[in-house]
């Protein structure tokens, strides 16, 4: 019986691995585009604005930082000025354009 409870975890925790895998490799070259229509506005064309004059310059940002920091905006556990863009962002979305971001100001 025991064996049985195991193997169900086992499957479980493949199911999650398999779900999580769903955001395909990140896309440069969309989180470019994306980047351009919905945040270039505030962040400047190259990253290099501070948006508001509040933000800090995000060009050549981490990926891992940009995406936590795009994800706490989301969740709304980061009140800011350009929430209502960063709210409709997919997971998606988010890898593309922080790899973009990435590539910014090196
Ligand atoms: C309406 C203007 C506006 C738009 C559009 C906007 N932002 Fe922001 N962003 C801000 C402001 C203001 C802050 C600083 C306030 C805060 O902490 O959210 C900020 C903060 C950030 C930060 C955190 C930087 C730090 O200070 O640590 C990141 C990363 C970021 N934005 C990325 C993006 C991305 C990517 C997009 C496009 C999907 C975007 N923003 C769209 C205004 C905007």
């Amino acid at each position: 019986m025991r064996f049985h409870i195991f193997t169900l975890s086992g499957l479980l925790a493949a199911a999650l691995l398999t779900a999580q895998s769903a955001v395909a490799d990140a896309d440069i070259a969309k989180g470019k585009r994306t980047y351009q229509q919905t945040c270039a506005m505030c962040h400047g064309r190259h990253a290099e604005k501070q948006a508001l004059d509040t933000s800090a310059v995000i060009a050549g940002m981490p990926h891992t930082e940009i995406v936590i920091a795009l994800e706490k905006r989301k969740n709304g556990e980061i009140e800011g000025g350009g929430n209502t863009v960063k709210a409709r962002l997919t997971e998606q979305d988010m890898q593309n354009i922080a790899a973009y971001i990435e590539t910014l100001g090196k």
